[in-house]
């Protein structure tokens, strides 16, 4: 059984009213139902939103104790939250940060995370479907380096 943690951060409880031309019209609970319809039926997706960047960081540290990794859209922290980032390189679960939009195509201040550098990845600009890519590709990545 692998076990996901999918973490949402903040202003992506309003997906599906907010800025809809970026980010499309999905629901976070409708993101959250493809998830774990896409996951193996012995894989567990806990999934968990919060606007406030210390939840956040309570919550991965938790993820340690119980998950095997990590899919995280951190929303605007993703371009300076030095200490979400650390949180992840603490934990050492294998992290895979994803994205909505195309945060490259974007304003200039979007084109940096400080978090990618310490995950296995990052998918950006697929829509709703990046967080299913991302799902695929940790899974794939958690498959392929269990330890035998
Ligand atoms: C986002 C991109 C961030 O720049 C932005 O602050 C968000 C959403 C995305 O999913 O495209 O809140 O993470």
């Amino acid at each position: 059984m692998t076990k996901i943690l999918v973490l949402h951060g903040p202003n992506l409880n309003l997906l599906g009213m907010r800025e809809r031309t970026i980010y499309g019209h999905a629901t976070l609970e409708t993101i959250d139902q493809e998830l774990m319809a896409a996951a193996g039926a012995e894989d567990e997706i806990r999934t968990f939103q919060s606007n406030h960047e210390g939840v956040l960081i309570d919550e991965i540290h938790r993820a340690r104790e119980w998950a095997d990794g990590l899919l995280m859209n951190p929303g605007a922290f993703t371009h300076y939250s030095y200490a979400i980032r650390d949180a992840v390189a603490g934990i050492a679960v294998p992290t895979v940060e994803v994205h909505l939009s195309n945060v490259h195509s974007r304003e200039e201040f979007r084109h940096r995370s400080v978090i990618a550098p310490v995950c296995v990845g990052q998918i950006s600009g697929f829509g709703w479907r990046s967080y299913l890519l991302g799902l695929q590709g940790l899974l794939a990545y958690l498959a392929e380096n269990r330890a035998e």
